[in-house]
């Protein structure tokens, strides 16, 4: 199959290139579109076999539910038997935004898109141009990140197409995606709403807006309960070559990978570090470098890091080290990106 490719002004979208796309969504296929977290891959989120398709273009496993994707607020309630009185308040503190709320679903929401579940995941992204989207596809759009499965998510339409071209529909080319980390994920089924994913928007926004919140016990990296959210149990968001992930403080996570790094060079092993600009000056020359921005600018981190984590794609490294942040606001989704990518190859120092 051609994938058609639509290049679009993220603040004014061209209207007619912007209705072909939502037509061929309407018609039942995949079109992958910018959001401000990372790109999506949309199907017609009321057609189960359209919403099939994503799983086989991704190789996604079924039994892991996708979130449905509306232009505004009102287009929430058909999909779900009731609005919690804090899931209320999270939408409107942060719609349209990078949060994805979880609450009771309705009969019209097909059991293809939940995986099994009661529940279901709902998105108002702030894109303009996935919104804009979505209201001339007319439907809610079931839409994951538009990458393979267990790589990491797209923040750019070249990104897409490294994985999908050829797989998909189409591509609506809206630039670089700004923050560049999926949305937070809160279950609002819950009495106090549960953190099942961290993402866009930080713990610390989410109390301040609540009061308190809980976080899903598999956040903490222990894979031994079953995780609520069913997404959070697979390899994710993996570049090409083994990851492993340094934490701890700043000035000793330094040096420990400086020992590591020329231990595994002494070995004849091809190596690749994903770091900050300050460590990236300390490095041996003989290595593949990805910087993801400056140590404790936590957005240029986000915005970054899927795109230093594919950077890798190009080289053949047998073994990428990768320097760990501080989980303060968005370090926290960061960190739990990192962690996955790695495996949970971690050394703590
Ligand atoms: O920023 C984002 O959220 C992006 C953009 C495209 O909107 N989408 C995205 O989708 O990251 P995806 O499929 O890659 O991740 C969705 C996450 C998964 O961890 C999935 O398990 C979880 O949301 N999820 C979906 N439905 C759920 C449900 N009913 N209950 C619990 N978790 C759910
Ligand atoms: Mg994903």
């Amino acid at each position: 199959m051609q994938t058609k490719y639509f290049v679009v002004d993220k603040d004014e979208p061209d209207l007619k290139m912007m209705e072909e796309a939502a037509r061929l969504l309407k018609q039942g296929g995949l079109v992958a579109f910018p959001t401000e977290t990372v790109y999506g891959l949309g199907a017609n989120g009321l057609d189960s076999e359209a919403v099939a398709k994503i799983y086989k273009a991704k190789g996604r496993p079924s039994d892991n539910p996708l979130i449905l994707h509306i232009a505004n607020q009102e287009e929430l309630v058909p999909l779900v038997t009731s609005i919690p009185a804090n899931a209320q308040v999270l939408m409107d503190t942060y719609w349209p935004g990078p949060l994805t709320v979880v609450l009771e679903r309705s009969r019209l929401v097909p059991d293809i898109i939940s995986g099994g579940l009661d529940t279901v995941a709902v998105r108002l992204p702030g894109s303009k141009v996935a919104r804009q989207l979505i209201s001339l596809a007319g439907v809610p759009i079931a839409a994951p990140s538009a990458n393979t499965s267990g790589r990491p998510s797209p923040t750019s339409a070249q990104a897409v197409l490294s994985d999908l071209e050829g797989r998909i529909d189409g591509v609506v080319d809206g630039g670089d995606c700004y923050i560049g980390v999926e949305s937070t994920v809160v279950d609002c089924t819950t009495p106090v709403p549960t953190l099942l994913r961290p993402g866009g928007i930080t713990v610390e926004m989410l109390i301040e807006t609540l009061g308190e919140i809980e976080i899903d016990p598999t956040l903490g990296g222990s894979v031994e309960c079953a995780p609520k959210s069913p997404g959070m149990k697979y390899t994710h968001y993996a570049p090409s070559a083994p990851m492993v992930l340094f934490e701890g403080r700043y000035s000793r996570i330094e040096d420990f990978m400086l020992e590591e790094i020329q231990r595994a060079l002494e070995m004849g092993k091809t190596v690749g570090a994903i770091v900050s600009a300050e460590t990236a000056q300390r490095l041996p020359e003989n290595l593949i470098v990805a910087i993801y921005g400056q140590r404790g600018q936590t957005a240029e981190i986000a915005a970054n890091l899927y795109t230093a984590l594919r950077s890798f794609d190009d080289y053949s490294v047998d073994v990428i080290y990768a320097e760990g942040i501080d989980e303060q606001g968005l370090g926290l989704a960061v960190m739990n990106r990192l962690r996955k990518a790695s495996g949970y190859k971690i050394i703590k120092v």
